[in-house]
């Protein structure tokens, strides 16, 4: 069951007006879909969109790097999008020459220059190529996760066989994205989940929300990176108004209201965090450390080897030896069970008694991991999984407090004797370096509900910094840049290693912390031309929650969706 308020069995909504999804001002929204749209015609010798998509990036306020673990986190999505236009131009009948024709999948770009356009088969079998990045990898990925559904629901064959799919003679996708790339707002999941809600509605098939977000999950790894479904399911499942506590295992999305007195500022540390080109030192191997601790805590829990080499997720291990999930006791176990540094290859293969880890990640099969153990021999396991365990923890706790109740975190009290007792140590005694306790460092024994979500903000960067090591000196300076501005608190938000920076204020102040950032963060960085003045406004602004993926038939002559 997903939690209450679980809209995953619902379908994406077919806006009827632009102000359901935009609450920008409606002429600049339409001028930008009526530019879509005669760039399709350009681009495609007059033919007309058949149906238009659009899909939002998103910015995660809690909850980084668990996804792929099993555990919730907590994004909402933002009001910059991505907008697909598609159509379908079908075999004239009983044309013989065209009946023979091989079929096309045409992609452009509104900014060609930069986008360029490519052509594929009209093929679900053809591979990404990873080693190319080229942009339109992440349509071919949606374009792929379709087929893969259907054959999931075993309904490829007749699909594949249907009057209207053996007529196809051409697709034409043409894209128009203002998530920034690579600023960790996930301009690459936006893409996938606007191409693929176009292409579904223009084969006339239908997915539920659920579907579409665990698709769309699975087809992005086609692009190099083993992803948790974050970004696809918010993309998929936002809303306005609400942020949203993401489950996995089976996928919902819980509704979570923010705070009205407080506002969000996104601020763009102008690194670029190439997810996928950096993925075999960053997050492929983020996550293959945390699989490997996963192993490793089983064992402990005197799992026989070959069945904790079978072992995926930290939650899964958590959820079967400490105390049915219980993350102060899966604390506890990483400090007994996980050696503090790094561990080789050969510590693991050997010492552990793992052997081949190539076999463990099924390297002949899968690239990416095969990559990451060819170019790393050192995999730090300790820090990776007491990052993830607390993290898990902050994502319960900042929804509960946005729901109401009251910060009950101290360093002293239950938790810390609780921890104490797990550990074998008398209270006190335990306050070492390690001890998880700490993560939540001061008490919150009578913090008023800003600032304590605030603190778990400003926790969840630490703990990112320190024992994920996912942050750079940018965004930490940029961190620091809010926090001088009076912002209550601030982190890094999605995949890190470059990226935006989330901040949350009480909202009279926000103009002032925006002004005061410009000057401390941005104003050396447009006049050395790291970052360009004209585009200001997308790197540092005010977000609020916006609506989900949404299917809008646009009619350009008449200005209006039809
Ligand atoms: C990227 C991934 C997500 C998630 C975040 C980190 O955005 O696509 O699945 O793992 O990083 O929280």
């Amino acid at each position: 069951m997903g939690a209450v308020g679980s809209k995953q069995h619902s379908r994406v909504p077919k806006a009827s007006k632009f102000s359901d999804v935009y609450d920008d001002n409606e002429n600049s929204v339409a001028s930008r879909y009526t530019k879509l749209v005669s760039a399709f015609k350009k681009e495609f010798e007059g033919e007309k969109p058949r149906t238009i998509a659009r899909s939002p990036g998103r910015v995660n306020l809690i909850g980084e790097h668990i996804d792929y673990e099993g555990y919730s986190v907590l994004p909402m999505a933002i009001g910059l999008d991505v907008i697909v236009a598609v159509s379908v131009v079908l075999k004239e009948e009983g044309n013989v020459e065209e009946d023979e024709a091989k079929a096309t999948l045409s992609i452009a770009n509104v900014d060609g220059e930069k986008y360029t356009p490519k052509e594929f088969p009209f093929d679900h079998e053809q591979d990404v190529d990873v080693k190319s990045h080229h942009w339109t990898n992440y349509v071919l990925c949606g374009f792929k996760g379709i087929f893969d559904q259907l054959k999931k629901q075993n309904k490829l064959e007749s699909v594949l066989e249907s009057a209207f799919m053996k007529r196809v003679k051409k697709v034409m996708v043409m894209v128009d994205g203002k998530v920034p790339l690579g600023s960790g707002l996930s301009s690459s999941s936006a893409l996938n989940c606007a191409v693929t809600v176009a292409l579904m509605d223009a084969f006339e098939l239908s997915f539920t929300k659920g579907e579409l977000s665990e698709l769309t999950c699975l087809s992005e790894r086609y692009s190099g990176t083993q992803s948790g479904g974050m970004d696809q399911a918010i993309s998929i499942m936002g809303e306005k108004d609400l942020a949203k506590r993401i489950d996995f295992n089976p996928i919902g999305a819980m509704d979570v209201p923010l705070p009205t007195n407080l506002t969000f500022l996104i601020g763009n540390s102008c690194a670029v965090s190439k997810k996928a080109e950096s993925a075999h030192k960053h997050y492929n191997l983020r996550v293959v450390e945390c699989r490997l601790a996963a192993i490793l805590m089983a064992k402990h829990y005197g799992e026989d080897i070959e069945k904790a080499k079978t072992r995926v997720t930290l939650r899964e291990v958590a959820d079967l030896y400490c105390n049915k999930g219980d993350l102060w006791t899966a604390l506890g176990a990483v400090r007994k069970s996980l050696n503090e540094g790094s561990y080789t290859k050969k510590q693991l293969e050997n010492d552990e008694g793992l052997g081949d880890l190539r076999k463990i990640f099924d390297c002949e099969n899968n690239e990416a991991f095969n990559v990451v153990l060819q170019k790393n021999d050192t995999f730090k396991l300790r820090d990776r999984a007491r990052h993830v365990f607390s993290e898990a923890r902050r994502v319960h706790e900042f929804q509960k407090i946005c729901e109401g109740q009251s910060p009950i975190y101290t360093v002293s009290g239950p938790i810390h004797e609780h921890w104490c007792k797990v550990i074998g140590l008398e209270p006190d005694v335990g306050v070492a370096s390690d001890d998880p306790t700490k993560d939540f460092g001061h008490p919150m024994y009578g913090m008023g509900k800003e600032e304590a979500l605030a603190k778990l903000m400003h926790l969840s960067h630490e703990s990112c910094k320190t024992h994920y090591e996912c942050s750079c000196d940018e965004l930490d300076e940029l961190v620091d840049a809010f926090m001088s501005a009076g912002a209550l608190g601030a982190r890094l938000t999605g995949a890190g290693w470059g990226g935006c920076v989330v901040a949350v204020c009480e909202s009279d102040v926000a103009e002032e912390i925006l002004a005061d950032v410009k000057k401390s963060f941005y104003e050396k960085r447009f006049q050395s031309g790291v970052a360009n003045i004209a585009d200001e406004t997308n790197l540092l602004f005010k977000t609020a929650p916006s609506a989900g993926a949404a299917i809008l038939h646009y009619d350009d002559e008449k200005g209006v969706i039809v």
